[in-house]
């Protein structure tokens, strides 16, 4: 019998570990258990309900021929850096805008050279995707060309173009739509601006047009304890909801903004009591196993110049693959497989002794990357990750 070299075991509290971390798979095993896999292993029992699951979740197998996990399914595409707001630590902002977006033929190259990919989630980004007024069009090339199973266009909600919105219906299917505050009479936060009711008056138009809606806060010291109005918020619209944490390269413009501990742990507390959705964080309602964040693995970007990236918070020439106006997606993937942002938990100093390593995967490579100018440090966030995975044993 093979063992899958992707499998980890570990152990916490009392429990044994088995983490697939190519496919996720984790199951939890007491001692005697664990003494039957181990026998399994050595080819003294192979009929057992554990052998059954073992076989089904690759961490076993007969032949040493185990499914690669690494297919690229995530990408973000940002259509444009233009923009009609000027959000405190936009990573859209800076140096970013003086790139020349492309016009609508060179957008159909790009979306033609990521048919290699087998893309199941398409992220529509930006700048302000509905300043383009072809952003209809684009739409529809991507949904013919890659058919992807969720198209999703991320919006500030401000612009006025119902005819575009209109437009944009048959090819999405959900319009996320980023929030600052939660009412109307809250002074903005991060968008410098009173935009609350025009977003509202924006989401009723788009329902009226039959969109699918999901809300977008993103939490930052300033609102971290307003999370239960924005779920409210949502609940009244009738919308999905998923929250994005504030994060960026500390400075004086920000540093007011900046999550800190004790930002973490309220959204912990948050976390253990009701179920929410963040992006780009270890954290889900059942154990996932991971190595890394599998950035540049099962994510990309595409910046507006065409410009292939690993993460949409990693859109830095040094991690810049090549141009998908010149190459195909796939082989600029291979070519660039050795790129440092792969690194697993296990070359992360201050995370290769945690007993949760399997489980964070050391969390978020960007994170790291902006806050210490190392994508092979620690993430800033790990008092929340730790603190999260503590809590959930502590039930278990
Ligand atoms: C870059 S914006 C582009 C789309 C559109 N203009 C909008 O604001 O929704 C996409 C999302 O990223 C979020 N975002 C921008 N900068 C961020 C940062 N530094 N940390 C966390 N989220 C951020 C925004 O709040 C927004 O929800
Ligand atoms: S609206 Fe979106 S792209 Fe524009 S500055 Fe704000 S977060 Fe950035
Ligand atoms: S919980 Fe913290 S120390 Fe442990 S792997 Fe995650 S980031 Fe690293």
């Amino acid at each position: 019998m093979y063992k899958n070299p992707k499998v980890k075991t570990c152990k916490i509290n009392s429990a044994n570990l088995l983490i697939n971390t190519s496919n996720s798979a984790v199951v939890g095993i007491d001692d005697n258990t664990y003494k039957e896999y181990l026998k399994i292993l050595d080819d003294k029992i192979i009929d057992t309900e554990l052998f059954d699951f073992l076989v089904e979740n690759e961490f076993i197998s007969d032949k040493n021929n185990f499914t690669k996990n690494h297919d690229v399914s995530n990408a973000y595409i940002h259509v444009t850096d233009r923009c009609n707001l000027k959000c405190n630590g936009c990573y859209s902002a800076g140096e970013r805008n003086d790139k020349n977006e492309l016009a609508l033929d060179d957008i159909k190259k790009v979306i033609s050279n990521l048919k290699s990919l087998n893309l199941k989630n398409i992220i529509i980004s930006g700048g302000e995707p509905m300043i383009r007024n072809d952003l209809d069009l684009v739409l529809k090339n991507i949904r013919e060309e890659l058919n992807p199973e969720n198209l999703v266009v991320i919006t500030n909600g401000t612009i006025n173009n119902d005819k575009l919105l209109e437009n944009i219906l048959k090819y999405i299917d959900v319009l996320a739509v980023s929030l600052d505050t939660y009412n109307s009479k809250c002074e903005p936060i991060l968008r410098g601006e009173k935009i609350f009711d025009r977003i509202m008056e924006f989401i009723d138009k788009a329902k009226s047009f039959g969109i699918n809606i999901s809300i977008l806060p993103t939490i930052n010291h300033k609102n971290s304890d307003f999370i239960a109005e924005y779920t409210k918020l949502s609940k009244e619209l009738n919308s999905e909801i998923s929250f994005s944490l504030f994060t960026v390269k500390p400075n004086d413009n920000n540093k007011d903004f900046v999550l800190d501990k004790s930002d973490l742990e309220k959204i912990i507390n948050y976390y253990h009591d009701h179920e929410m959705n963040v992006t780009d964080v270890p954290l889900n309602n059942s154990l996932e196993g991971k190595c890394n964040c599998k950035t540049g693995e099962e994510l990309i970007s595409v910046g507006t110049d065409g410009s292939l990236y690993p993460c949409h918070m990693l859109m830095e020439d040094e991690f810049k693959m090549g141009n998908l106006l010149e190459g195909d997606a796939l082989d600029l993937l291979i070519r660039n497989t050795k790129n440092s942002y792969r690194i697993t938990v296990d070359e992360i100093n201050d995370c290769k002794n945690c007993e949760y390593k399997y489980l964070c995967g050391g969390g978020c490579r960007a994170r790291a990357y902006l806050n210490t100018d190392s994508i092979e440090e620690k993430d800033p966030f790990c008092p929340m990750y730790y603190g999260f995975f503590e809590n959930m044993f502590r039930q278990f």
